[in-house]
């Protein structure tokens, strides 16, 4: 039946494949919104993924083409194309991973809130489509309102009885990206050395940079820590006014949602440890989906780390965080029942 493999006998069968023939992972991906900003570098990134066998993409307009285009690179990672939502169901079957970076994006003085009107919709439709076609496949949103977005596919799946909170993450991966390079940047070492848990959620003040447990480890005075927090929780801002109306982060995000993804394929593959933080559904803190540090496993998320100790100035700002978040959250959960 369309959909209903278990993800972890396509592995098993994928990996005795490959040594038989070599065949690399036996991974299909499906990527929604790949001929948008985000999409279409997104997609050139996870064609040259050696995990990947097949990439989907699909959109309501313009994958013909991207998908055409990809296909002449030479790398084994075969990549299709589909159109509308008549195809929906062709690009999602059999798929073990859905990254979603389908819906509008900010303008200049929008946040990313106000996006919920347009997107909540989409990713609504998108996640009844994953429901139906391919109920165990991981799936990673990207959609903003992220805090929102993740709740209201939890809703859906609930709804049409598949969800298994494993396999939902919401990707903030960019976050840590921004923390990784912008504490690189402050302490004078080089981005790729520089590691720190981003927790909360993927909006404002929700996103919380854990500085006091950056590795190397570095004691930054009350006035650095401000400045920084802000300007990780402020990254995406910073890209659309530079941007000034034409979108926001593409490129970066691209290499995010691919650095994710990867670490979700290779959790499902058996890699062990491999770490991220996401938002996803948690017991880590009153409200029930939170981002912070996972373990990425055969099932998906395998566990969920507690936060560790927490400077003074984190407490506060997680404090103030969780009212916020817990908003943008039962904002979704009532957009799915309406
Ligand atoms: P974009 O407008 O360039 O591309 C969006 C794509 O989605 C378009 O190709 C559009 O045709 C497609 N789309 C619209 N409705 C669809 C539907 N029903 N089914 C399938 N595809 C559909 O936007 P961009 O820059 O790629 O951003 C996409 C989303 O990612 C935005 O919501 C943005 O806020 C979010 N984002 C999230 C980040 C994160 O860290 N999680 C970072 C940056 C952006």
């Amino acid at each position: 039946i369309a959909g209903h493999f278990d993800a972890r006998d396509e592995v098993t069968s994928g990996r005795i494949l490959n040594n038989v023939t070599s065949s690399p992972t036996g991974f299909k991906v499906a990527l929604l919104g790949a001929a948008g900003g985000i999409g279409q570098p997104l997609a050139l990134l996870l064609k040259k993924s050696p995990l990947i066998d097949v990439l989907n993409l699909y959109d309501i307009v313009n994958t013909p083409g991207v998908a055409c285009d990809l296909s002449h690179i030479d790398t084994p990672c075969k990549v299709q194309g589909f159109a509308g939502a008549g195809q929906l169901g062709a690009a999602l079957e059999g798929c073990h991973l859905v990254i979603i970076p389908a819906g509008v994006p900010r303008k200049p003085g929008m946040t990313r809130d106000d996006l919920f009107n347009t997107n909540a919709g989409i990713v609504r439709t998108l996640a009844e489509g994953v429901a139906k076609y391919c109920p165990r496949a991981v799936v990673n949103v990207i959609s903003n309102p992220v805090n929102s977005t993740v709740p209201i596919v939890a809703e859906v799946m609930k709804a049409r009885g598949v969800y298994d909170p494993a396999k939902l993450m919401g990707v903030t991966t960019l976050d840590v990206l921004r923390a990784r390079t912008f504490v690189a940047e402050a302490i004078g070492v080089p981005p790729g050395s520089v590691d720190l848990p981003v927790i909360g959620g993927h909006a404002g003040i929700t996103i919380l940079p854990l500085l006091s447990q950056a590795t190397p480890s570095f004691s930054f005075t009350d006035d650095e820590v401000a400045k920084l927090t802000k300007r990780i929780q402020n990254g995406g801002t910073e890209v659309v006014d530079a941007k000034a109306g034409a979108g926001s982060a593409t490129l970066s995000m691209a290499q995010a949602a691919l650095r994710f993804g990867e670490s979700c394929l290779r959790g499902l593959k058996g890699d062990t440890n491999v770490l991220e933080c996401a938002y996803v559904q948690s017991t880590v803190t009153s409200v029930p989906y939170f981002a912070s540090k996972i373990l990425l496993g055969r099932s998906g998320v395998e566990a969920t780390y507690p936060l560790g100790p927490l400077s003074a100035s984190e407490r506060e700002g997680l404090n103030k965080l969780l009212p916020e978040l817990k908003a943008n959250i039962e904002k979704g959960i009532a957009f799915a029942h309406k």
